[in-house]
């Protein structure tokens, strides 16, 4: 197996990473609980969900939720969508008063709750504008040393795929990392990531280049660094209730060898202590609806794990939801030290199936 040439240290402005494998920004799951996780399983760098750049909406519990980064290790990045080059200054003014060592730009988001203010990806349509919004907020955050980032797409559509000339006016105006999802605007989550804008990218400019889209595997890891030259890879959706994913892919790129599965009884204590620490921050009442999703994800591929998701959704008490979750990897304990490698979850046996799903019940 080939060694795999993601640098050991990766530098965004003065921060060194511990290595070059990242969490992609994901609203409404890459909080701080999460974040922490994945940092603690391998990621070497995290980026904190978006925080708009209307004013109006800085006092709410969601932004503020979203601002909090207790006990995180560094760097704090945090990431800022918006359409308007002086406000995104300010809004980046403001998250660097609150902590935020790096700055990123939202230009890859499709939603269109971003996309209809002309945010997020949309503004790729727009060169000159998206420009001037990475230099207003390189020029806000230069005086105080915080370097600012971005992250787009392929382009607006496959047949304006401008990912390559955007990055070069973005390295000109002081952009200092590029993160590049290997589809466009127009494909939303659908189809699948390319990886030759990605690499295009990669050879256009000299700062920092992350490839990102569809990494779901230590060997897509490899084969997506080999395809690009990219200097880091951001893994998104197959982080979500595998966080370890991390110091898998790690170890295969170092080693070209798996490690082996996680122990049951480490998931568990994991998936408690995410729990604790996801109650912690949103409080009982919210925490518990929105702890769902997350326990969903751990337990999607296991044996008995549809039967806990439904009874999970019956469930309006932390105490009881975490009980549940307890009692379902214990008795998942007893009857697998590890969890199944994800190919040989379709050739359980029915029976093994059956007997898990009473747990849940
Ligand atoms: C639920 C969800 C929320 C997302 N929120 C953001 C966001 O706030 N900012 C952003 O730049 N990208 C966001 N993304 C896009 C991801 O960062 C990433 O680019 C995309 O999921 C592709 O990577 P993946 O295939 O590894 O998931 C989000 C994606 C998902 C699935």
């Amino acid at each position: 197996m080939p060694a795999s040439r993601v640098p050991d240290v990766l530098h965004i402005g003065p921060y060194a990473l511990p290595n070059a494998l990242f969490v992609a920004p994901m609203a409404g799951v890459t909080d701080r609980p999460f974040r922490q996780l994945c940092k603690r399983l391998g990621a070497g760098y995290a980026v904190s969900e978006m925080v708009t750049s209307r004013k109006d909406l800085w006092d709410s519990l969601k932004t503020s939720r979203r601002a909090n980064h207790e006990g995180e290790p560094g760097p704090i990045a945090v990431q800022i969508a918006g359409t308007d080059a002086d406000m995104m200054a300010e809004a980046a003014l403001y998250n660097v008063q609150r902590g935020a060592q790096i700055i990123d730009i939202n230009m890859g988001c499709p939603a269109k709750k971003v996309c209809n203010k002309w945010a997020g990806s949309a503004l790729m349509q727009n060169e000159a504008l998206a420009e001037s919004i990475a230099a207003a907020v390189v020029q806000a955050c230069a005086p105080h040393g915080v370097p600012v980032t971005l992250k787009m797409r392929t382009g607006w559509c496959a047949q304006h795929k401008n990912a390559v000339q955007l990055a070069r006016r973005f390295e000109v105006v002081g952009i200092q990392m590029l993160t590049v999802h290997g589809r466009t605007r127009e494909q939303g989550y659908k189809g699948e990531a390319e990886y030759d804008t990605v690499a295009a990218v990669k050879q256009a400019v000299r700062i920092p280049v992350v490839a990102n889209g569809d990494i779901t595997s230590p060997e897509k890891a490899l084969a997506v660094l080999q395809a690009t030259g990219a200097d880091a890879l951001m893994i998104g959706r197959a982080a979500q209730g595998r966080p370890w994913i991390f110091r898998e892919v790690a170890h295969y790129l170092a080693t070209g060898t798996h490690l082996a599965p996680p122990l049951v009884e480490e998931v568990r204590q994991l998936l408690l202590e995410h729990l604790q620490d996801h109650y912690s921050l949103y409080g009982q009442a919210t925490g518990v609806r929105s702890a769902r999703k997350h326990i969903a994800w751990y337990v999607r591929e296991l044996p008995g794990g549809e039967p806990l998701r439904r009874h999970i959704n019956t469930l309006e008490d932390c105490q009881a939801q975490y009980q549940a979750v307890d009692d379902y990897f214990v008795q998942l304990g007893q009857r697998m030290q590890r969890l199944p490698p994800s190919s040989t979850l379709d050739t359980l046996m029915e029976s093994e199936l059956d007997c898990l799903a009473e747990v849940a019940a």
